[in-house]
């Protein structure tokens, strides 16, 4: 992985942040600092073991051969890890790896079409159910596998249902815990000390995504890579972490309060929607915090690149580059020409995007709007291993560098103590009445 920086921002802005990165980043060795109780995932990739990668294989071979589907219920942290891999690696119109079920997702909205649309298309199927929740209490996880167990109990006998589900939650609390003890379910831990939005190295990513076919151990392998090339010894200027972790900081206080992740291959549209959690969730407090944005280009360059060419001046953009294509398509010559395409004829369509991908650079550096640019040779599990630790790292060093607990998610909470007044769940009698009197 490289990380280019705009050349605007170069040797001077470094050294200016030198100590304040050098402190933020051993806050984080040496637990210093806020949140400092959900540091687990700081040496997570070096820390798992073959026995830990081997169980979760074991779990994920048996639900591959005895599932044609299997639904990952989990919202947030609890989901958007292994979703951003699983599109990342998947082919972009088989819904499947060879050899592997189907991967759905549930129980990350309350939307009643979806649950019936999934409720009806499994209702052919042999499905199961990875069920991942910390607290176990989550409405909309714990509503979608409500519906789901129940569906599956009645299509297989409550025997065959049981080893169908597999539980990812607290080592001894809460809801899921109980039921999947009582139920005799496999389960697997989430760690005490690592959050939702920093686990998808734990479990919580790692057994849907070796459910979905793919290589975890790769996965970790790049993440222990990338772990070494951004560890505190590694100094300030040659430390990818680092670097994006200070730029991001100066952007922000120059005025530049929306970043924008922005990729040129549609599979990354949910790494993109992982970042934005871990970014938004981590850093969004205290009124502060730079918005989490993203877009899929060039397909939002004819929707949003307006407001990025032109509008008001507070974006900036880290473009995620991928140098080599999985595939491989030639331009074919058109003898009547009428596209007037044929200046293009002979060249790898990625050529053409490459151009797009620079030519649209150029212009948004023009139009006011600073580039960073990560490129990875090419997308495969290894590679998506070391975006997932290098981002985790940036995301803990720039929210010290912020000043801000990047560990907690205290925010969330106010919308779930509304909707539980308004649904007048017991033991929210007071806030019931209050809430009411307002509408
Ligand atoms: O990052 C987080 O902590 C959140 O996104 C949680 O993962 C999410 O709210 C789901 O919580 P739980 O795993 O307890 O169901």
């Amino acid at each position: 992985m490289k990380l280019c920086i705009d050349k605007a921002l170069s040797a001077d802005v470094l050294s200016k942040y030198e100590e304040k990165v050098k402190k933020a980043t051993l806050m984080l060795e040496n637990g210093s600092g806020k949140g400092n109780d959900f540091l687990g995932w700081l040496h997570l990739p070096s820390s798992i073991s073959d026995e830990e990668l081997n169980a979760i294989q074991t779990v994920a071979d048996r639900l591959k051969k005895s599932c044609d589907v299997v639904v990952v219920a989990g919202i947030g942290g609890s989901y958007l890890g292994a979703k951003a891999v699983i599109s990342a690696l998947s082919n972009s119109f088989v819904n499947k790896a060879e050899n592997a079920p189907e991967i759905l997702f549930a129980g990350n909205n309350i939307s009643e079409d979806y649950l019936a649309e999934l409720m009806d298309y499994l209702s052919d199927k042999k499905f199961g159910i990875i069920n991942i929740s910390k607290s176990g209490t989550t409405t909309e996880t714990a509503l979608a596998f409500r519906l789901l167990k129940t569906q599956l109990e009645t299509q297989m006998g409550k025997e065959e249902a049981k080893q169908r589900i597999v539980a990812i939650t607290d080592a001894t609390k809460g809801a899921l815990r109980k039921l999947s003890t009582q139920e005799g379910y496999d389960t697997f831990v989430i760690p005490d000390n690592v959050g939702g939005r920093f686990s998808v190295l734990t479990a919580v990513g790692l057994l849907p995504i070796a459910t979905a076919g793919y290589d975890i151990c790769q996965l970790v392998k790049g993440a222990v890579d990338m772990e070494k090339s951004c560890s505190d010894e590694v100094a300030t200027k040659e430390n990818p972490v680092s670097v994006y972790a200070i730029v991001r900081n100066e952007l922000y206080a120059q005025g530049k309060k929306i970043e924008i992740l922005v990729n040129y291959h549609p599979k990354l549209h949910y790494l993109s929607e992982w970042w934005k959690q871990l970014y938004g969730e981590s850093e969004g407090k205290d009124g502060k915090g730079i918005f989490p944005a993203s877009v899929d280009f060039t397909t939002d360059l004819h929707s949003m690149g307006q407001w990025i060419q032109d509008g008001e001046r507070t974006i900036f953009e880290t473009v995620i580059s991928i140098a080599s294509p999985n595939k491989k398509v030639v331009i074919p010559v058109d003898e009547e020409n009428l596209d007037g395409l044929n200046f293009l004829a002979g060249k790898r369509v990625d050529e053409v995007n490459k151009m797009a991908e620079l030519g649209t650079q150029l212009a948004h550096v023009d139009g006011g709007v600073p580039n960073l640019r990560i490129e990875i040779p090419t997308l495969d599990a290894y590679n998506i291993g070391q975006l997932i630790y290098f981002f985790e790292k940036a995301c803990g060093v720039s929210g010290y560098i912020l000043d801000v607990n990047p560990f907690d998610q205290p925010g969330v909470e106010a919308y779930k103590k509304n909707m539980f007044a308004l649904l007048e769940k017991p033991g929210y009698e007071a806030e019931t009445a209050a809430i009411k009197s307002r509408i």
